[in-house]
């Protein structure tokens, strides 16, 4: 597994932390999955599908006859194939840059908080869409913004923000991929929709985001260890004792393309 080019790992506390995101994001998923996608196709596809809760969505909300899941970390992939099963599913490790040829043809493909990781986002875009039947829609669901005024929730932001432009990665990719699509002929939608989980949530997610990356050099070369364990202490107080913390608010874009 590249790990230079996924910086939030996949060890057990990345796990973790992706089964939180995956239960707190599943209802804005699931209305978009609803409103645009197709019911029972053929093939569906999640990309970057993590430890799976995306896979189990995109077939529980949409019934596939067949749905397959494509992470490049084995651990994630092993994960994906106990949560899901193999009824109708099939987890594959590869890298979603260089699909198998049998990926084609999909009447579905579907990525979420994957291209925040992607070094060419919009070159990612075009090489997928090869890969839809006709009249097929990738959907794409990324962050747009994450708004709050709780210290310690922003000073995180801040820091993951750095860390991932260090790395040629865009926290914030929903605008920008907005844009470059907008004119683009096989745009079927781009809207954003409003998110505001509980802040302990989002700071008990933050938290385990946190450890998993803040002894990387990038991060350790610009911040002192005092400034890094404030971060981790205030990211422990909003998630214990939460009941005076400020709002967090996540603007998801939401962008359905056709196929070419
Ligand atoms: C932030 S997680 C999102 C997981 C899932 N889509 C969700 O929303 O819960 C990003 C996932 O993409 C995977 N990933 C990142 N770059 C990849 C690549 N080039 N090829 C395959 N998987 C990749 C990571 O291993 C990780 O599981």
């Amino acid at each position: 597994m590249p790990q230079s080019d996924y910086t939030f790992g996949d060890s057990d506390l990345a796990a973790r932390r992706l089964e939180l995101l995956g239960s707190t994001f599943q209802d804005t998923t699931r209305d978009f999955l609803r409103a645009a996608a197709p019911n029972e196709p053929a093939l569906a596809v999640d990309l970057g599908s993590g430890t799976g809760h995306t896979t189990v969505l995109l077939r529980e909300t949409l019934h596939p006859t067949l749905t397959i899941a494509v992470d490049f970390s084995p651990a994630y992939v092993e994960q994906t194939r106990e949560r899901a099963g193999e009824d109708g599913v099939e987890a594959i490790e590869a890298d979603v840059l260089n699909l198998p040829e049998r990926i084609g043809g999909a009447e579905v493909i579907f990525v979420r908080m994957l291209l925040t990781h992607l070094r060419e986002p919009l070159a990612a875009v075009a090489l997928w869409r090869e890969r839809l039947a006709p009249g097929g829609v990738l959907l794409l669901e990324e962050v747009e913004s994450i708004a709050t005024e709780e210290l310690a929730l922003a000073r995180y932001l801040e820091l993951q923000e750095e860390m991932l432009h260090a790395n040629d990665n865009t926290l914030k990719i929903g605008t920008e991929l907005d844009a470059a699509l907008r004119d683009d002929p096989g745009l079927r939608s781009s809207e954003v929709v409003e998110f505001s989980p509980p802040a302990a949530t989002a700071a008990r997610m933050f938290g385990m985001n946190f450890t998993t990356w803040r002894e990387r050099p990038e991060v350790t070369d610009a911040h002192a260890p005092e400034e890094l364990d404030t971060i981790a202490k205030g990211l422990g107080r909003v998630a214990t004792a939460p009941e005076d913390a400020a709002p967090i608010t996540w603007r998801m874009r939401q962008i359905v393309l056709g196929s070419y």
